[in-house]
């Protein structure tokens, strides 16, 4: 049975949620997880980070915009039947190819759907923009699981998120590779200000003299104050969890790696979007800027 205190709390909700759809602040957070060097634990973070988020009270989407090796369904164990493509062909309606996950997590395959992109006409890709408002009022967060490296099509997802976090791991060669993309982020969008998580590391120590190279790097080459999320550390029931199709924040709770990853998503949350990002554009946002940025030339 519903009690008075928990009515009066759905009802300062309710009256919360409105004022905030009024002030025109009700745009989904969309956030990137991006790499330079590839399996670094982007997938692993962003499913575990959304998890972390829902368990903290956020609507969280995942899409996955990997175009080459999609598989945040199988770290989350979902098995999504549709994708984006059905949605931009007409065939579907975009909250008909939506998974649920664990914790109420939701997924979109994205899969080869954003090639249909480039080649969309007007009358459906307006048709598929103001589809694109249910998904803005049904999440709060949206994270977006990227492929590695440079190629246009990575860097378009990126520049088109409201935030990006950059993953890497200890290694030099990892470190140069992210310090390539903070670099090729800054000189496409200079005002963005791509923030550094550094995943597999041994201890505090080695956390430290790696995110001071970058930081120092950063400073020096590109004039920027690199700014640092934290760390993940290494943790062999991320592999286990993963072999097991199980989200590790759900099968190890109390693991080293979750307790960072909660962490985490704690800080993110903690950071309100006005502040993380220079304008929250949310999910049409988004989308109207990969748009753009896929039809201004041809994607490699
Ligand atoms: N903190 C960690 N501790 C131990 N192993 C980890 C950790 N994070 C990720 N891994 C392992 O690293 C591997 C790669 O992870 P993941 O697939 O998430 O990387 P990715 O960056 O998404 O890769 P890709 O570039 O191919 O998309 C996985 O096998 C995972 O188990
Ligand atoms: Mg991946």
């Amino acid at each position: 049975m519903v009690d008075q205190a928990e009515r009066l709390r759905l009802l300062a909700e309710k009256i919360k949620q409105e004022a905030k759809q009024k002030a025109g602040l009700a745009r989904a957070r969309v956030i990137a997880v991006t790499s330079g060097k590839g399996g670094v634990g982007k997938t692993n973070i962003t499913a575990n980070l959304g998890i972390a988020m829902a368990q903290a009270g956020r609507r969280v989407l995942i899409i996955d915009t990997d175009l080459g090796l999609a598989n945040a369904d199988v770290v989350l164990g979902v098995s999504p039947q549709h994708s984006l493509s059905q949605v931009l062909k007409g065939e579907k309606a975009i909250e008909e190819i939506i998974v649920e996950g664990p914790a109420g997590v939701k997924l979109i395959a994205g899969g080869s759907g954003f090639q249909e992109l480039i080649n969309i006409n007007n009358p459906r890709l307006s048709r598929f923009l103001s589809s694109l408002e249910a998904m803005e009022e049904m999440a709060d967060v949206i994270l977006l699981d990227t492929g590695a490296g440079l190629s246009k099509n990575v860097l378009s997802f990126v520049l088109a998120a409201d935030e990006v976090i950059v993953v890497t791991n200890p290694e030099p060669t990892a470190l140069t590779d992210a310090y390539v993309t903070i670099k090729a982020i800054v000189k496409k969008s200079p005002a963005a200000r791509p923030k550094l998580l550094i995943n597999r590391v041994g201890d505090e120590e080695e956390f430290h003299s790696a995110q001071n190279r970058l930081v120092k790097v950063c400073q020096r080459f590109l004039g920027i104050n690199l700014d640092v999320l934290g760390y993940i550390l290494d943790d062999p029931n991320v592999p286990r969890a993963v072999k097991n199709q199980k989200p590790f924040l759900l099968a190890y709770p109390g693991t080293p790696a979750s307790r960072c990853l909660k962490r985490l998503a704690d800080k993110l949350i903690g950071t309100p979007a006005s502040q993380a990002a220079t304008e929250v554009k949310g999910i049409r946002g988004f989308f109207g800027r990969l748009v753009r940025s896929f039809s201004s030339s041809t994607v490699s």
